[in-house]
């Protein structure tokens, strides 16, 4: 069957307002978009190596008949080119080949690409226009939307950034189909994420459509996509800068950044680290009474049919508390947790340290001996993988 033809999602922030255009084969007509956005003929391109290779040629050629003057400017892909060194690499090609205050800078790839042209766009010329091209499922129903720009830090993730909302956002889902598979499957977690926090009937949806999803079916992949765009532009219209009610976002991010910094931001992505935040966050809520047993069953089984991982990995409770106290939502040494309700609704509110310590043991106790599981015989001079692995 073939996908609707095109859905528009608006942004609602006054004056920053924008549209979120969702079409296949939008890549191809880009450059006619941006003509009617902006005066500016200079657009420059931030890409990475791996989009390059696949589409940067066509696309560039797409801007160039549509009367565009266009400079790709193609870096090393991966979380490890985030950097301020990058960002001067960005603002040199753009002094370079003299863009101006109406120049456009545009961002074609995943969520990297988006937040490094997204902040070199906030600070060159005290900030230039900026459009986003997303092209992994994270930045496509995540990254690309709400304005967050920045890069790492030695120090911490996403440690140095502005808001600076894009003009418009421009998604291909075709662009998906080339998307290695661990990447697609980490984007479902961020899926799964928004109907947990806003959406009940959204979550049965998935819950139905998840074989088809997995095979990236163009309706289910195109509805996924618009509702969670949706879900996202709405939440961000409410509180653009993260005062309050944009932290239910980061359900699942509170263990799943523990998670992904304990491992080094090595082995483990960031959808598969919130995978497991969507399912123990959920168990913890439950530990403290905020939910029921069939909130946890129900995200459990979602997140296992998407193939993502619902198991804590192998870490400590002393270790795994003390990775959660660097994320950004922790206040006067308090962290605050979003916890589920219900499907499809959430509430803020602190952890005790002593309750999680409490959670944690009972956790470990479950997973060391599964119920209903004849146990192997143990080899005691090896650890035991139980808790954690
Ligand atoms: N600004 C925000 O609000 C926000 C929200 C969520 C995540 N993020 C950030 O986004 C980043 C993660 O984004 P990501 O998961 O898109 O990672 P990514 O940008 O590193 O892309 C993942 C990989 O897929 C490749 N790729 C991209 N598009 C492709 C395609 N169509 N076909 C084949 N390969 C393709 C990339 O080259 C890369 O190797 C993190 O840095 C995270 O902090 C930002
Ligand atoms: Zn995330």
């Amino acid at each position: 069957m073939n996908a609707p033809v095109e859905r528009i999602i608006p942004v609602r922030l006054g004056e920053r307002s924008y549209e979120v255009v969702i079409k296949q084969g939008i890549l191809s007509v880009v450059g006619e978009r941006l003509r009617r956005l902006s005066k500016s003929r200079k657009v420059g391109i931030v890409t990475d190596t791996h989009v390059a290779r696949r589409y940067l040629k066509e696309f560039h050629r797409s801007l160039r008949k549509d009367g565009l003057e266009s400079f790709p400017i193609v870096l090393p892909p991966g979380e490890r080119s985030k950097t301020l060194e990058t960002v001067s690499t960005i603002l040199n090609a753009l002094a370079r080949h003299k863009f101006d205050r109406q120049s456009l800078l545009l961002a074609l790839g995943g969520g990297v690409v988006g937040d490094l042209a997204g902040f070199a766009a906030a600070i060159y010329q005290r900030g230039i226009p900026f459009i986003q091209v997303p092209t992994t499922l994270v930045a496509q129903v995540d990254s690309s939307v709400g304005g967050k720009t920045g890069v790492d830090h030695p120090l911490g993730k996403n440690l140095i950034g502005a808001f600076h909302q894009p003009r418009a956002v421009f998604i291909d889902p075709d662009t998906l189909r080339t998307l290695p598979r661990r990447e697609w499957v980490a984007g479902l977690a961020e899926v799964i994420k928004y109907g947990i926090i806003a959406d009940e009937t959204f979550f049965a949806y998935l819950e139905e459509a998840m074989p088809g999803l997995l095979k990236q079916e163009p309706e289910a992949v195109m509805h996924v996509i618009a509702r969670s765009c949706q879900i996202k532009a709405d939440v961000v219209a409410e509180d653009e800068r993260e005062s309050d009610q944009r932290r239910i976002l980061n359900y699942g991010h509170t263990i799943g950044h523990a998670l992904e910094s304990l491992a080094g931001y090595r082995g483990m992505i960031h959808g598969e680290a919130v995978g497991i935040g969507l399912v123990e966050e959920a168990d913890l809520a439950l530990h403290m009474g905020l939910c029921g047993q069939d909130v946890v069953n129900r995200i459990r089984s979602l997140v296992r049919q998407s193939g993502l991982s619902d198991r804590l990995t192998k870490v400590s409770s002393p270790l795994l508390w003390e990775a959660m106290q660097h994320d950004k939502k922790v206040v006067a040494g308090q962290v605050f947790g979003v916890w589920p309700v219900r499907i499809g609704k959430v509430m803020i509110r602190p952890l005790d340290k002593q309750v999680f310590a409490d959670w944690y043991r009972r956790r470990h106790a479950e997973t060391r001996r599964p119920k209903n599981r004849r146990l192997p015989r143990l080899n005691r001079s090896r650890p035991l993988k139980g808790m954690c692995g």
